[in-house]
């Protein structure tokens, strides 16, 4: 389990902190943040230090400006978000090391916070280079990492100062996604049903083969299903199929049953001509799957079925969609799935970008145990890796 130190074992009382926070958020054309789920998520951590009197020095990376400097890509706008957020100033670093940030940080007094500019601007970031780690190490005393939607990338602010500035912590929401995601495969409570969705099975083969360990049931939705039901010998028109994957379905499928996990694939089917929003949707099931058709959804058999499970399960893991959720047609089977989640007294983990996507469309995002504000990072934990980020912290 986790056995890792965390802020509330060190005094940082006047002590500069450094801080890793994953502040890569999304902004529209104007640079207004869209959705600051991962800023919010943060805010635990950032008011328990600042409460703590640290002087707090915030790092994040802000989308993949490839070592380059980019205003495009300056975090300046989640300095000011955060500072709306926290009801108190947040100083924005011209940079994020060197002479002049060291001297802002220097004017911090206990219980402040400044927040550095992007951390990607050097390539020594994602290189993890030890140099540009030991010029992020320089700017303060101890370290706090919190960025668990950056915690699969072993780079320089993630990973390499964390070798330089000890203690290094875990923080409140480290711990958190952590620990539900952690619990979940360790420990779950049964029936424990995994749904799996989103385009490709490739992107998806380890996370199947470690739940296929763990799971009573999966139950598989999203342009994946296809290969999957191509590996049963079902006619699917023209969906989505990975060609050299059907082997490997097969393999899979065959796993499932030796394991006695329950495998589902959808029985009914949203179809289209094309994959366009306003493409003419029919319904069909596996017998009478047109040629000429595409599935873009789960159809109305397969979701009472899925509801079923999930209305009896006791720990539900959820990444991936059921279907083109984007386009209001074909978006019934993935808010279904968090309709019947959200009625479900179960223990609810959603993991991965477009399934938390989803669940903040149809606003039910309240209603689920856990929503992990990793999106790489928890495909990773479910498929049974380390995570950099989180084995480079100090053991308790
Ligand atoms: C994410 O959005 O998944 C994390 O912030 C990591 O970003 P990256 O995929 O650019 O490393």
């Amino acid at each position: 389990m986790f056995n890792k130190m965390s802020i509330t074992d060190i005094d940082v009382s006047g002590q500069r902190v450094f801080c890793r926070v994953d502040f890569n958020v999304p902004l529209d054309e104007q640079r207004n943040i869209t959705d600051d789920t991962r800023i919010r998520a943060a805010l635990p951590t950032i008011r328990y230090l600042l409460e703590q009197g640290a002087r707090l020095i915030l790092a994040s990376h802000l989308g993949r400006p490839k070592g380059k400097v980019d205003p495009a890509y300056s975090l300046a706008p989640a300095a000011t978000h955060l500072q709306g957020l926290l009801g108190k100033p947040v100083r924005m670093a011209s940079d994020c090391i060197g002479d002049q940030v060291k001297a802002q940080i220097a004017q911090l007094a206990d219980g402040e916070v400044i927040l550095l500019e992007n951390v990607r601007f050097y390539p020594g970031e994602t290189d993890n280079d030890p140099q540009f780690a030991a010029e992020l190490a320089a700017l303060a005393d101890l370290y706090v990492n919190d960025a668990f939607g950056t915690a699969h990338r072993a780079h320089a602010s993630t990973e390499g100062v964390a070798r330089l500035l000890k203690p290094a912590v875990a923080g409140f929401l480290m711990e958190k996604e952590l620990k539900y995601l952690g619990e979940a495969l360790a420990n779950p409570e049964r029936p424990f049903v995994a749904i799996i969705g989103g385009a490709k099975v490739s992107d998806k083969i380890l996370v199947i083969e470690q739940l296929l360990e763990k799971v009573d049931s999966i139950l598989i939705g999203g342009g994946m299903a296809y290969t999957f039901l191509k590996a049963q010998g079902i006619a699917t028109g023209t969906s989505l199929l990975e060609a050299d994957r059907v082997e490997l379905a097969k393999k899979l499928l065959a796993q499932a049953e030796s394991r006695g996990v329950e495998f589902l694939l959808p029985q009914d089917h949203i179809v289209a001509a094309e994959f366009k929003a306003d493409s003419s949707a029919q319904t069909c099931g596996n017998t009478d799957f047109p040629a000429d058709r595409m599935a873009l959804d789960i159809g109305p058999q397969t979701i009472k079925l899925y509801r079923q499970k999930i209305a009896s399960a006791k720990t539900v893991v959820w990444n991936g969609p059921m279907g083109v959720f984007e386009f209001d047609a074909f978006a019934r089977g993935t808010f279904a799935i968090a309709e019947a989640l959200a009625a479900s007294d179960c223990l609810s983990i959603i993991g991965g970008g477009d399934s938390v996507a989803a669940v903040n469309k149809a606003g039910l995002d309240a209603e689920m145990t856990h929503i992990s504000t990793g999106g790489g990072a928890s495909l990773e934990f479910l498929e049974g890796k380390e995570l950099p980020g989180v084995v480079a912290l100090t053991d308790r």
